[in-house]
């Protein structure tokens, strides 16, 4: 069996050899055309007059175009039809693309779109939380709310009530590869479309809309990404139209990619958040009310921004039993980037906001944190599942007992596992002996202090727009047993095309050389989902499983009456043939060495507006435990050892879900503490590169790094009982905020106000308020 090996990523030698083809690689024709936008310099306000004299003139530009030059309003939103690709009139964010140039190289396209004159009329841009809260700025149908239970009763009738509010900034994808695409027309005015994306369909449909194509005529093909990480869902329509646009009016290929610094400002990033909570708790510190206002920033255009929000909510309990909740949540429109899609998809947002409150209570009653968050967790096993260890379930206000196993959207947690892998990683990761290690470190050291946390993971495995969790495989054999398959997931580095490999290795039983996985393709399987939500290989590899499944099938029912495909050959009435032979005979008898195959994942249902039903066909768990070191001197600050158990069920592979895991920490941990995006008071984002934006280094990887894979097959019958594994370990980064804070908080009497990014400034502001009781 090929599946659950730790086999190394079918392209890891192309990756480090350089020979990986990205689109960039892609060979062009001599006569290829190089786009670059020319961007707006105000906010907001409306155009006055745009001269593009000097630009037309500039050397090796071919053509201009602005909005009314355009064969449509293209139309580059994934959702609500509310981007155009040039600005029109009125200006939204300093970045918005106005006009597009195509130039003979990416340099002189890059050249020529400096030397635009436009001239704006400026108004008043909203661009904070605040100033969009001050003018009601928001879409339509926010703010949402959903309660269960009675939470403003219930926080009233509480031995103990906290409020508090922490803030958390954006984050740039920085995916290592750029947004790019490139068009080649076709005959007959049909389009192939290249595009660095994670959704090839999305690509195709927004092409054909903007020419007026039927998507029969657009052809789109995505070998892999450099790294997506949700900002490739929706960010990369725009140079794929641009690229049609120009190819169908020149009838020549045509090229565009972002630099990085154009990358920064025109492409939207993760929601920057603030979360409110007022909560009533007793005296073990469990919650009996909790009611939370979530504001997120979305930009100027709505983009995936009520997914993303909704999402948010849908995590606002994490791993915790909250008997009353209420929730409010503004999707708040700004003069500022359009925010999208980022690993976790706003889930790493709303866990933020209760593991604040958490770790607030905590610090009130002077209990050790880890111990509130216990006694806050579901019940172990499920709702059905007496615990005995557990106190009597607290009552809602209609003096019902509800079962510790129900989240606040109704949906039973049935297979809650982290009270278990909570007390196995106390105990590898030594978490009570490091506790009182640390405190007494602090109690030595006036300069430097420690701090440590342990925070634990619950994710919801599903698209929440129940449509989108369908997939299709194609599936070939040929008549020398090589085998072709194509599915319509995208690689964006994850390691999905390894995974999906093993899978078919393992139903031809053949070694895992003779399995090819061709570049995704809109011609091959239509109608694909983007590889999001962490469910590519959920989806994609049962619906290859299924394919691949039909044609052993068949071919057993031709071969003979015992078959068995197994050990690199094919076991037909006791005799073994190599599988070359077995196809080719299956050839000759004119059996069909080819499958498509199809799957949707079951027992979904969901109501986003009233927040009720089942979204998520099942869990993901995991924990994390957390050991820094600050300098109260300069803020400055370094993780000295990281502990993480994931659960990733019986994994597809091993070595990838690692890889993972460690990423996606390590990502978490940048975007809760050194990625700072900052925008000038004009809306002008400063944070456009490498030099000023601080993604984490190597330099950062923590000196002490366990990471451990939870072995448990998941209880729901996914792709050979695995589980995504893709977004959920991003949040393991929330227990490096919560390790700074409890080091900060060894300077002071007070609950420090550690709001995200927690970078050097933001932790010695806390210091001295902490310290100085401000
Ligand atoms: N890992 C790598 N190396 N590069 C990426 O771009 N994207 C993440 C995650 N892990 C990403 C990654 C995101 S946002 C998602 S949704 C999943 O991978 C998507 O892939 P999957 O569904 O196959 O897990
Ligand atoms: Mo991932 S944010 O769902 O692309």
């Amino acid at each position: 069996m090929s599946v659950r090996k730790p086999l190394p990523h079918n392209a890891a030698r192309l990756h480090v050899t350089g020979a990986a083809r990205y689109v960039d690689d892609i060979p062009t024709p001599a006569d290829c055309l190089h786009l670059a936008f020319g961007t707006a310099e105000i906010a907001f306000g409306t155009i006055n007059s745009v001269n593009l004299d000097a630009v037309r003139a500039a050397e090796g530009v071919i053509g201009v175009w602005e909005a009314e030059d355009l064969p449509s309003e293209c139309d580059c939103s994934p959702s609500v039809h509310d981007e155009p690709l040039l600005a029109r009139d009125r200006v939204m964010y300093l970045g918005q693309p106005v006009f597009l140039v195509a130039a003979t190289s990416h340099l002189a396209a890059r050249k020529a779109a400096q030397l635009g004159q436009i001239t704006y009329s400026e108004e008043p841009a909203i661009l904070t939380i605040d100033d969009a809260m001050a003018a009601q700025s928001q879409f339509d149908g926010s703010p949402r709310i959903w309660q269960s239970g009675d939470a403003a009763s219930a926080i009233a009738e509480a031995p103990h009530q906290i409020s508090g509010e922490i803030e958390m900034g954006g984050q740039e994808h920085f995916y290592l590869e750029g947004q790019a695409a490139l068009v080649f027309p076709q005959e007959n005015g049909d389009m192939l479309v290249h595009s660095s994306t994670q959704h090839p369909s999305e690509i195709q449909h927004k092409v054909a809309h903007a020419l007026h194509l039927p998507m029969h005529g657009v052809r789109v093909e995505t070998r892999r990404m450099g790294g997506g990480f949700g900002g490739k869902e929706s960010q990369g329509n725009a140079l794929a139209i641009a690229c049609a646009v120009v190819a169908a009016e020149t009838g020549r290929a045509a090229k565009m990619r972002y630099d990085r610094d154009d990358d920064f400002t025109i492409t939207g990033k993760r929601h920057d958040f603030r979360i409110g909570y007022t909560v009533g708790y007793d005296d073990q510190g469990r919650v009996l009310g909790l009611d939370f206002l979530q504001l997120a920033r979305c930009g100027w255009a709505q983009d995936l921004s009520f997914p993303v929000a909704d999402r948010a909510m849908l995590h606002a309990d994490n791993a915790y039993f909250l008997p009353n909740m209420r929730i409010e949540s503004h999707r708040l429109k700004t003069n500022t980037q359009s925010a999208t899609a980022f690993r976790g998809f706003g889930g790493p947002q709303g866990m933020l906001g209760i593991e604040r409150v958490m770790d607030h209570i905590a610090h009130v009653l002077g209990r050790d944190p880890l111990a509130v968050r216990r006694a806050n967790f579901y019940v172990e096993g499920g709702p059905s599942t007496p615990h005995s260890a557990e106190p009597s379930p607290p009552e809602d206000m209609s003096g019902k007992k509800k079962p510790r196993g129900v989240t606040h959207y109704g949906q039973p947690v049935e297979d809650f596992e982290l009270g278990a892998m909570v007390s196995r990683l106390e105990e590898s990761a030594d978490y009570a002996t490091r506790r009182a290690a640390v405190d007494d470190w602090n109690a030595n050291n006036p300069v430097l202090k420690r701090g440590i946390a342990m925070t634990p993971v619950k994710f919801g495995i599903s698209f929440t727009l129940t449509h989108l969790n369908q997939a299709g495989a194609l599936v070939h054999v040929y008549q020398d047993g090589s085998i072709q398959l194509n599915h319509g997931g995208t690689e964006m580095g994850q390691g999905l095309f390894q995974k999906v490999a093993q899978v078919a290795a393992t139903v031809f039983g053949q070694p895992m050389d003779s399995i090819r996985i061709t570049a995704t393709d809109t011609g091959k399987v239509p109608n694909t989902s983007a590889t999001a939500a962490s469910s590519g290989s959920d989806l994609n590899g049962m619906a290859v499983k299924i394919a691949c499944e039909t044609i052993r099938d068949r071919m057993a029912d031709f071969l003979g009456t015992e078959v068995a495909f197994e050990d690199g050959v094919v076991f037909v009435d006791g005799k073994d043939v190599s599988f070359a032979e077995a196809a080719k005979r299956c050839y000759e008898g004119r059996v069909s060495l080819s499958s498509t195959g199809f799957y949707k994942t079951p027992k979904l249902e969901w109501d986003p507006v009233a927040g009720r039903g089942r979204p998520f066909f099942y869990f993901a768990y995991g924990v994390s435990c957390t050991e820094v070191v600050i300098d109260t001197l300069t803020g400055e600050n370094r993780i000295l050892r990281s502990d993480i158990l994931h659960d990733a069920g019986s994994s597809l592979n091993p070595a990838l879900d690692v890889g993972q895991v460690e990423g996606g920490y390590v990502q978490g941990a940048g975007w809760l503490t050194t990625e700072e995006l900052v925008w000038d008071d004009k809306g002008r984002l400063r944070t456009h590169a490498p030099s000023t934006y601080k993604i984490p280094a190597c330099s950062d990887r923590p000196d002490v790094f366990n990471v451990d894979l939870w072995a448990s097959e998941n209880r729901e019958d996914t792709i050979y009982r695995s589980k995504a594994v893709g977004e959920p370990p991003f949040m393991h980064g929330i227990s490096v905020l919560m390790a700074l804070s409890d080091a900060v908080s060894a300077c002071g009497d007070r609950y420090p106000d550690l709001h995200a990014p927690a970078t050097a400034e933001r932790v010695l502001k806390a210091v001295q308020q902490v310290r100085d009781g401000l």
